[in-house]
């Protein structure tokens, strides 16, 4: 049990890593003028980054693997409250991703430094939150908590987990992260003909899943 749940949280990295780079990417895009911007898909995106650590990836770490470890061993203890402020703080780094895409969808030739800007900053934060996690913090969980620790945690990081952070939300964040990681389909050259290119949508090659509401 104790693989799984290592597992399932650092599956649970890599999705938010695997949206991350593909924002970094469709924005590189755009500074370089090959991509006419996506609105749609950058508030998709923005949303996950916002809605799935905060409600969902968070909670269950400072509910589970956080708790379980200071109740077994304090010397985790200065580790978990820099990990605990880093889940707090990436609020603002979120605030900016909402407000430099809202300006930037204002104002296409003025918006796009901003938001670079600040999607540099929210990906450099969260990469290196998790890795903090992944480097320091689990190879502290594997020494220290008892199976039944792993077992629990393992349940609330399953399908059907705690519902408090899970419920529906859960496949709907995942729903919305397929469609996301479509970010590599195939481009199209744009209906204007102006040679520029634009991204073809999952939902323009495939049935939709349903997620939450990306608007
Ligand atoms: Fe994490």
């Amino acid at each position: 049990m104790f693989n799984s749940a290592w597992n399932m949280i650092c599956d649970e990295h890599r999705s938010l890593a695997a949206v991350v780079r593909g924002l970094r990417h469709l924005v590189e895009e755009c500074r370089h003028g090959s991509t006419i911007p996506d609105f749609q898909l950058l508030r998709a995106i923005v949303f996950y980054l916002d809605e799935f650590p905060q409600k969902l990836h968070h909670p269950k770490e400072d509910a589970y693997l956080f708790a379980r470890l200071m109740e077994r061993t304090r010397t985790a203890d200065a580790l978990i409250a820099e990990l605990r402020q880093q889940h707090a703080s990436g609020n603002r780094f979120v605030e900016a991703l909402h407000a430099t895409l809202a300006a930037f969808e204002a104002n296409e030739a003025k918006g796009l430094d901003a938001f670079s800007v600040a999607v540099d900053r929210f990906a450099d934060d969260i990469l290196r939150h998790m890795a903090l996690e992944e480097n320091a913090l689990l190879p502290l969980a594997s020494r220290h908590l008892t199976g039944e620790d792993w077992v629990e945690i393992g349940a609330a990081f399953g399908e059907n987990g705690d519902p408090r952070f899970v419920a529906d939300a859960d496949q709907a964040y995942a729903d919305l992260f397929r469609r996301l990681v479509n970010l590599a389909s195939p481009t199209a050259t744009d209906a204007a003909g102006t040679g520029k290119k634009r991204r073809v949508r999952p939902d323009e090659s495939r049935p939709s899943p349903g997620g939450p509401a990306a608007d």
